[in-house]
């Protein structure tokens, strides 16, 4: 039993009667409250719930079936524990039927009155529980923003929610367009830091020269141009949270300084000695596979693991496939709303194609793809390109030349022509030429063709 008395509401018309259960039952420790008829007994319900109601079978003109109908209505998961008058064994399975937990046959003994209630709350204890487990468990299909419940956005939401609270560094993976920055602002609208700043740097848009004094600040004069002192990313995020995007792209010389920072807590602004100490949370987010980068010297391995304390890897629109159709009535109604639109349904081919559709550029690609249709209500343009898949060059119609000829000028070739045909996006590059995205840039990087 629980710690708190148990409260039971007695019901019964007879004075005597009434006043005898409610000794009883207080000298047992339980908590009551009487009613001499059905009326009365909803009017104390609609004041304060009990948790279980024993009444008598007969009251007056109502009777306790009526008390029992109203209670499974309003309460369901109040105990409810039926009295029925000698001889009138159908009333107890009419009350059964009806919801009842127990029934008691008068004259009942005290002992079996106890008995019927230490059963009941046991029962209701149980329920309970079980509603807790069962809500606790049921799966979650929003996070500050994030849609989906597929189980792989549930171990998602899982982490964020978790590390949330904490101040620990979180560095976010997944390909390009999979809510990697909507993790990131999750994570700090739910954190203790969400009422001070939140400071968002995309690493991989700032000049190299320039990278140094947009983390860290600048004095006056520390470098030409520097005409007055500059106030950092990080020290503008103090007390609050960073979000460092597309961090791979940081010159290794401000990840050394990122490094220190996040070993000691203190920078120091370009041109100035001294450190100042900040008390900032760090995320960080990136596209690509940071242990390649470690392996290929271009990022460093202890900021690495500094980084990656707990790490959260945003799953690709193709592996949740299941949450596409909530995602589509998501942005019709996102997209719909911003243009003042009325949204409209989808048929069922077009829904096909888009549920079938791998999404190489992610829910971005996804919410582009809607925006677009909610502006133009075309249908047909919506899943035109879905359809599209990169033809096969039927390799005995090509026939490799006596003098052999160059494969990688060859290759590079390709890869320059689809980039400069999808105006530099490397996604529908990538998918014009049959290749992963990652497979597309290590050949681009091979080639240096990333600029
Ligand atoms: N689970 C989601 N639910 C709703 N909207 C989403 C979800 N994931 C992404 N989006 C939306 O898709 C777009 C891209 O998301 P976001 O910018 O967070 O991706 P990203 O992983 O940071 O991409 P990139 O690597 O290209 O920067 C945004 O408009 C975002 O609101
Ligand atoms: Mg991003």
């Amino acid at each position: 039993m629980s710690q708190q008395p148990l409260h039971i509401l007695v019901v019964e018309d007879e004075p005597d009667q009434r006043s005898l259960i409610s000794q009883m039952l207080t000298a047992n420790n339980y908590l009551v409250s009487e009613a001499d008829s059905v009326e009365q007994a909803i009017l104390l319900l609609k004041e304060s719930v009990p948790d279980l109601v024993f009444s008598d079978w007969k009251l007056g003109q109502l009777s306790g079936m009526d008390l029992l109908t109203y209670v499974r209505r309003e309460h369901a998961d109040l105990g409810f524990i039926i009295a029925t008058a000698y001889g009138t064994i159908t009333h107890a399975v009419d009350a059964m039927q009806a919801g009842a937990d127990d029934y008691l046959s008068k004259p009942y003994q005290r002992q079996s009155l106890f008995m019927a209630i230490e059963k009941v709350a046991k029962s209701l204890k149980l329920k309970q529980h079980n509603k807790r487990l069962a809500s606790e468990l049921s799966q979650q299909q929003e996070l500050v923003g994030l849609v989906g419940k597929a189980p792989c956005m549930q171990k998602v939401y899982t982490r964020v929610q978790r590390v949330s609270a904490t101040d620990a560094t979180v560095l976010i993976g997944g390909e390009s367009g999979t809510g990697k920055e909507l993790a990131a602002r999750a994570l700090y609208q739910l954190s203790p830091r969400r009422n001070k700043p939140f400071i968002a740097i995309n690493c991989g848009a700032i000049p190299e020269s320039l990278a140094e004094s947009e983390l860290f600040g600048a004095e006056k004069g520390a470098f030409t141009g520097a005409t007055s002192q500059k106030i950092g990313k990080l020290e503008a995020a103090n007390e609050g949270t960073i979000f460092l995007d597309e961090v791979a792209e940081l010159p290794l010389l401000q990840q050394t300084k990122l490094l220190r920072f996040l070993q000691e807590g203190v920078i120091s602004r370009l041109g100035q000695n001294s450190e100042i100490k900040l008390n900032v949370r760090v995320i960080a987010a990136t596209h690509r596979d940071l242990k390649v980068e470690v392996e290929e010297g271009r990022f460093r391995e202890d900021l690495f693991y500094r980084l990656n304390v707990v790490p959260i890897e945003m799953p690709p629109l193709r592996e949740r496939q299941e949450d596409i159709g909530r995602l589509i009535e998501h942005f019709l109604k996102i997209h719909g709303g911003q243009y003042g639109l009325e949204a409209v349904n989808l048929s069922t081919t077009t829904m096909k194609a888009l549920l079938d559709y791998p999404w190489p550029g992610n829910v971005r690609e996804l919410s582009n793809r809607i925006e677009r249709f909610v502006l133009l209500g075309d249908e047909d343009e919506l899943v035109a390109e879905l359809t599209q898949s990169p033809s096969v060059i039927d390799a005995k119609a090509f026939t490799l030349p006596e003098t052999g000829f160059e494969w990688e000028e060859f290759e590079k070739d390709c890869l320059q022509q689809a980039m400069q045909r999808h105006d530099g996006n490397r996604t529908r590059a990538a998918k014009q030429l049959g290749l992963s995205y990652k497979a597309f840039l290590y050949r681009l990087e091979k080639y240096q063709l990333t600029d």
